[in-house]
């Protein structure tokens, strides 16, 4: 895969095709397509809207589980092997690194694509603080878009009837949380906790 290049949507989603299976392939377009539609949803303007001819919210969408079918200690070695610096809770948790893995498997695709949509595919798994329009739609979009068959209608519903992305992002967020506690696979990570309360500061909750 490193030595291919990608001009155009298109061929980003041919190689999409090939790299991961065909249930990841749907959902990938589908947040693709929820990614865009988000952020023409909510009149959303801090982010970088293309580059070189392609559209944030399609690149980062197909690109942003390119990784996400290597097993753990695969994408642990990769990381390792691209000079990729994972956390400790990435370490503990391998899945987790499948973001930042995704972001450089992009990075060799198009080269020199902006820093905001590389921060944003890293950060997609767990959500993180301080990134722009961009990132809150992807985390938004991987968690809603119409594959997801975990979410009902309705639950869809309630979060895109919320005022502003931010408010979405948090509902969801603290949904994820409640989950993972619920199933006992994990304690909310640092990062998610400080998004969390980056959030109710944006929210004034
Ligand atoms: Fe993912
Ligand atoms: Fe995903």
């Amino acid at each position: 895969m490193s030595e291919q290049r990608i001009c155009t949507i298109e061929q980003l989603s041919d190689v999409l095709k090939k790299t991961v299976s065909e249930r990841r392939f749907i959902h990938s377009v589908g947040v693709a397509q929820t990614t865009t539609m988000l952020l023409e949803y909510y009149g959303c303007t801090d982010y970088v809207k293309t580059w070189n001819g392609l559209e944030a919210g399609a690149f980062c969408g197909l690109a942003h589980d390119l990784a996400r079918e290597m097993p753990g200690q695969a994408l642990i070695e990769y990381c390792r092997n691209n000079g990729v610096e994972l956390t400790d809770w990435e370490i503990k948790s391998p899945v987790l690194a499948h973001g930042k893995a995704s972001a450089h498997m992009a990075s060799l695709l198009a080269p020199g694509y902006p820093e905001s949509w590389k921060k944003a595919i890293e950060a997609h798994t767990t959500g993180r603080n301080g990134l722009d329009d961009l990132a809150q739609a992807l985390f938004v979009a991987d968690f809603i878009e119409p594959s997801r068959t975990f979410l009902t209608e309705e639950k869809r519903r309630q979060y895109l009837a919320k005022a502003s992305l931010t408010a979405c992002e948090y509902a969801i967020l603290c949904d994820m949380i409640a989950h993972w506690k619920e199933k006992g696979y994990h304690d909310a990570s640092e990062g998610s906790l400080l998004l969390k309360r980056e959030l109710e500061e944006k929210l004034g909750i």
